[in-house]
């Protein structure tokens, strides 16, 4: 065989935390104060219960633990990204709730205002969906199935990629990255954790140490 080398000069960098926090008692105390926490029902008609945004400045001590762990990963991600900022902080944070057997999933979407998102998932469940961002590629008229090599776990889709809910992992990806998720069938409550995070500080300080913003979450 001559030789060959492939190379991916355009990945899309989607990282994977395992918090050492996760337990079961951790997840019924969560869910207990989540269940008094408000929330409704959101992107309807598919209708997963999604929190107010400002969770992660509730006192309780099952969210601050969680959030701790939150601010860890994202300076991690600050470090290992090399990013020109003082901080990754958190904006907005929620939970999402889609009931066991409900049907219910998100649509479609990305994030808007936020540089960097994510998912924690609290239980097991639906999937997250992302689809493939480089748009040339999903609506050519040249789509050759590329057999086994598009499987993805059995979605078989070509143009997605699927993470299946894994409790304790939360990931983190560009803001700009389309995801959904499935559609909560099976009995079980899928219960997951969202965030958005922006770069704050003195961001992209130039040569004459000026920065390009210095930016200051209130
Ligand atoms: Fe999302």
């Amino acid at each position: 065989m001559i030789e060959e080398k492939e190379l991916h000069y355009f990945p899309v960098k989607i990282m994977e935390y395992t918090d050492p926090g996760w337990s079961p008692e951790w997840v019924e105390e969560f869910t207990a104060w989540a269940r008094g926490f408000p929330a409704q029902q959101s992107n309807i008609p598919e209708g997963v219960i999604t929190s107010r945004t400002d969770m992660h400045k509730q006192d309780a001590p099952c969210v601050q633990r969680v959030v701790k762990f939150f601010n860890e990963c994202l300076e991690q991600y600050k470090e290992r990204f090399e990013l020109n900022c003082e901080q990754l902080e958190l904006t907005l944070s929620w939970f999402n709730h889609a009931p066991s057997m409900s049907g219910w999933g998100h649509p479609l979407h990305r994030h808007p205002m936020s540089y960097v998102s994510s998912v924690y998932y609290i239980t097991e469940g639906a999937p997250t969906i992302f689809g493939d961002p480089c748009t040339p590629r999903t609506s050519d008229t040249l789509d050759v199935w590329q057999d086994t090599l598009m499987k993805s776990d059995g979605w078989n889709l070509g143009i997605n990629e699927m993470y299946q809910s894994n409790p304790g992992k939360l990931i983190l990806f560009p803001s700009w990255l389309h995801h959904f998720s499935g559609r909560q069938l099976q009995d079980i409550d899928r219960w997951t954790l969202s965030f958005n995070a922006l770069p704050t500080g003195k961001v992209n300080v130039g040569p004459n140490g000026l920065p390009q913003v210095n930016l200051k979450l209130l």
